[in-house]
């Protein structure tokens, strides 16, 4: 059995009526039971957690360096992808593989979305595969 850790930064707990000509229709947990239905339940274990505080996500990761129950994370920093030096910090503790995705193809998007200080962690980057993005992260560490 191979477990991950889904972290989910600011706004994404409003994903549904959020910008949904942006974002789409479907809430956080239509993607969450989406990506669980398409995974192996026999061989992969997920655990989801979203934040609008900085902080906590930084603690939660910092959770995750401390013990050895998962073998990988996928985080959607949202945008603290594009500010948070705290959480990049963070995951560069970690030694565990680390997707870094967002729902958006953010290099078609505003210039202040160019800058990408937590993907610097990551040793992927996916972008543009909106409620696919954690499903084919996970795919991706599980290969
Ligand atoms: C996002 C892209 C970020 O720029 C934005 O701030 C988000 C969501 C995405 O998933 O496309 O909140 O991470």
């Amino acid at each position: 059995m191979k477990k991950f850790m889904i972290i989910n930064g600011p706004n994404l707990n409003m994903l549904g009526t959020r910008e949904p000509e942006v974002y789409g229709q479907l809430t956080l947990t239509d993607i969450k039971n989406y990506t669980i239905e398409n995974l192996d339940k026999q061989m992969v274990n997920t655990e989801w957690f979203q934040s609008n505080v900085e902080g906590e996500i930084v603690s939660k990761i910092q959770e995750l360096a401390k013990t050895s129950d998962f073998n990988g994370l996928v985080i959607n920093p949202a945008a603290y992808s594009h500010t948070s030096v705290a959480i990049y910090d963070a995951l560069m503790i970690l030694q565990i593989p680390i997707v870094e995705v967002h729902l958006t193809n953010t290099h078609k998007r505003e210039e202040f979305r160019q800058v990408k200080i937590t993907a610097r962690a990551a040793k992927y980057c996916m972008e543009g595969l909106g409620k696919n993005a954690y499903l084919m992260a996970i795919k991706t560490l599980l290969l």
